[in-house]
Formats: structure tokens, sequence, C-alpha cells
């Protein structure tokens, strides 16, 4: 990818998004939400991708792939009100359709866009599909590590914010918010599983899901960033001190030590 090509992407990105704000400020606050999400998404992505030595134009690429991935939330924002996939439809497919109706990939060659529509598609995937390989398995691990880098620093300030003044919060809260979490919740975490998004009862249960996503990083150096920045202890903090926290916590701490030494 050439340099006018992602100063093209960049200057799409901020007119689009721009013709989401209006008069409505929970629609304004969660539409700002993502807007910035995505911009910080491109600045981890950047940073792993000097990490991992990638060259001028796959840098490109990894921007470009960081500040398109969620352009399906805004639409799916303003039209359902919420960003809870399974209550109204896939961020991810909606992008594509986004990018197709917009042209707006139309200025890279066939296979260029193939793989940037791909790798948008997968993002949000529990899993990366089986059998992908070279540039789209590289670009797919890397927005997956960008994402998760960028929604802790979201959720933990989410978090915070909620803390501090309940009242005035103005963002989406998807989940109860009660005291207890689900034991099988905690259990699969025990076993160093992921949680399927349709095993969550509670707001506590969400914050136990966001612990399980360090299950799935890919980079070492993505583990690092996590644990240099706090954002587990900073997760545990807003969960309730139980036994079954604790253990949690336990499982969690060593997970992340062991790969950051095994390195990869
Ligand atoms: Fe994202």
């Amino acid at each position: 990818m050439e340099q006018e090509q992602l100063d093209k992407f960049r200057a799409w990105f901020d007119d689009y998004v721009a013709g989401f704000y209006g008069d409505d400020e929970f629609i304004n606050a969660n539409i700002k939400l993502k807007d910035e999400h995505s911009r910080r998404t491109c600045q981890e992505m950047l940073e792993l991708a000097d990490e991992l030595g990638l060259s001028a134009s796959q840098r490109r690429r990894a921007e470009v792939l960081a500040l398109l991935h969620d352009i399906g939330r805004f639409e799916q924002f303003v039209k359902y009100r919420t960003y809870n996939d399974p209550r109204s439809v896939n961020h991810c497919l909606l992008g594509l359709e986004v990018l197709r109706r917009t042209k707006v990939l139309e200025q890279l060659q066939d296979e260029e866009r193939e793989l940037v529509e791909r790798v948008i598609e997968y993002h949000g995937l529990m899993e990366l599909p089986a059998g992908l390989d070279g540039e789209c398995l590289l670009l797919s691990k890397l927005l997956r590590d960008a994402d998760k880098l960028d929604i802790f620093y979201v959720v933990t300030d989410y978090y915070q914010q909620y803390r501090d003044d309940p009242e005035g919060f103005k963002l989406e809260i998807e989940l109860p918010d009660e005291p207890g979490y689900s034991m099988d919740v905690v259990e699969q975490l025990l076993a160093g599983q992921r949680i399927d998004y349709s095993k969550l009862r509670t707001w506590n249960d969400m914050k136990l899901c966001q612990l399980g996503w360090i299950y799935d990083v890919n980079f070492s150096t993505t583990l690092k960033r996590i644990k240099q920045r706090g954002f587990l202890e900073m997760i545990f903090e807003f969960l309730p001190a139980t036994e079954d926290i604790k253990r949690v916590r336990e499982k969690i701490f060593e997970f992340v030590e062991s790969a950051i030494a095994r390195g990869g």
C-alpha cells in the first residue's frame, strides 16, 4: 500500500464518521467511543508492527485495517442503539457492507482489497478460521491484538467512570450490574478457556470474559503491554473479592507470566 492511499483512507474515515454525530447525546457518546477506539487501535497496531519489523507497505496496510476494522459499528449503533451483535447485527459483516456500498476500497488492487475484507471479517470471530496463512494470518493476529489492547483501555476507563458517577454515565451497559457472577464462567477461566458471550448473565461475567481474552492474545509483546499498563489488576479491582475471584486472579497472572517467558 502507498502513502497516498493511506492518506485517502484517513480522510475518508474522518468524513464518514463525522456524519454520525448529531443532537442525540447518547448516540454521540457512543459514536465517539468507537471513533476514538479506531484511532487508538491504529496507534497500538503501529507499535506492534514496529516491534515485529513489518515493511513500510505492510505497516500502512496494518494501519488501514485498524482504522476500518470497526467501520460497521457506527451504522450499527445509530440503527439499533446497541453494540451487542447477537441483539442487533454482526458488526464485521455490516462493516464489509459499508465498505462495499461506499466503494472506499476500490482504490486498492483486487488482491489487497480482498485481504483487507477478510481480515476485517475475521476480527470479531471467537477464533480465527483454520488454514489461514501468510499476510492474512499475520495481519489478522495483529489486528486482534491491537484491538484487544485498546479494548482493555476502554473498559477499564469505562468501569472507573461508572464507579465515579453512575448517574452521569452516558454509555451503554449491556448486562445487569448485580453483585454476583456465574460459576460456569469462573470454571471456564480456571480451565484456561475463553468465555462464549452467550454465557454472560451479569456485568461481572462480562469483566471475567474480558480477563479471558488474554488466552487469545497472539504475540507475547502484546501480553507485555497488557501487563505494563496494569489492565488486568484494574479489572480485578472492579470484581468482588471472593475466593473464586482470587483463584481466577492467580490463574490469569500465572498464564501471563508463563506466556511472556515462552515468548513468541
Ligand atoms: Fe475494535
